[in-house]
């Protein structure tokens, strides 16, 4: 058997077991999907939203990419945004990053890796805009996983200062913003960041004509 073709196999194991535990399971979902999360993860294999948070199939909406950026010009993620705050009207939005993100360490180092480095550049931003923070650490693991969650944060505010964001708190009072950081390790998901819906944010972000 081709490696691609266990994944057809599983699958359809995967249908019937679903079908055997539940026969209205499939004619369910086909109607209604109706999350009240959306997740903005990180592109890696071993950071699977659903299978972390033990949510099902219509549970939970995802968007992911290198090392869950929140980037003001991404049409794919703004459009992904929109539909989860304007349609699906999600009550939660969650940033969640894992300690020892490959795209933050790529980040941190001075290497070129071609049109990755374009991606990369967001975080290197993020790394001036907190140089500071980083004056006592040396250790290099320690000083990735620190910018992992300062970019958590940073991705945290770029989605309250959207107008889709700012919108959905005046009109309906959510979503509320959720920053979390995953730990290899031992599997468990850390809060590090909360921005509940309507929070005030720094006077040059708030538009007052929506
Ligand atoms: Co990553």
């Amino acid at each position: 058997m081709k490696p691609y073709e266990k994944l057809l196999l599983e699958n359809k194991a995967w249908a019937q077991e679903k079908l055997e535990d539940d026969p209205e399971y499939f004619t369910r979902l086909v109607d209604i999907q109706t999350p009240d999360f959306l997740w903005i993860g990180c592109s890696d294999s071993r950071v699977p939203a659903d299978s972390l948070t033990g949510t099902q199939p219509g549970e939970i909406f995802v968007h992911r990419n290198i090392a869950n950026m929140v980037v003001n010009t991404d049409l794919n993620m703004l459009s992904v945004l929109q539909y989860a705050v304007e349609v699906l009207k999600v009550k939660h939005i969650i940033v969640c990053g894992h300690y020892g993100c490959g795209g933050v360490k790529a980040a941190l180092s001075n290497k070129s890796l071609g049109i990755i480095d374009k991606w990369l550049r967001n975080i290197k931003d993020v790394y001036r805009l907190h140089k500071d923070e980083f004056n006592d650490i040396h250790d290099e693991d320690k000083r990735v996983n620190k910018l992992i969650e300062i970019n958590i944060q940073e991705q945290i505010m770029n989605l309250a200062k959207t107008s889709i964001v700012q919108r959905a708190w005046k009109n309906d009072n959510r979503p509320d913003l959720h920053g979390w950081v995953y730990d290899l390790h031992d599997g468990i998901i850390k809060p590090i960041v909360e921005i509940p819906a309507k929070t005030k944010l720094d006077d040059i972000y708030e538009f007052d004509n929506l």
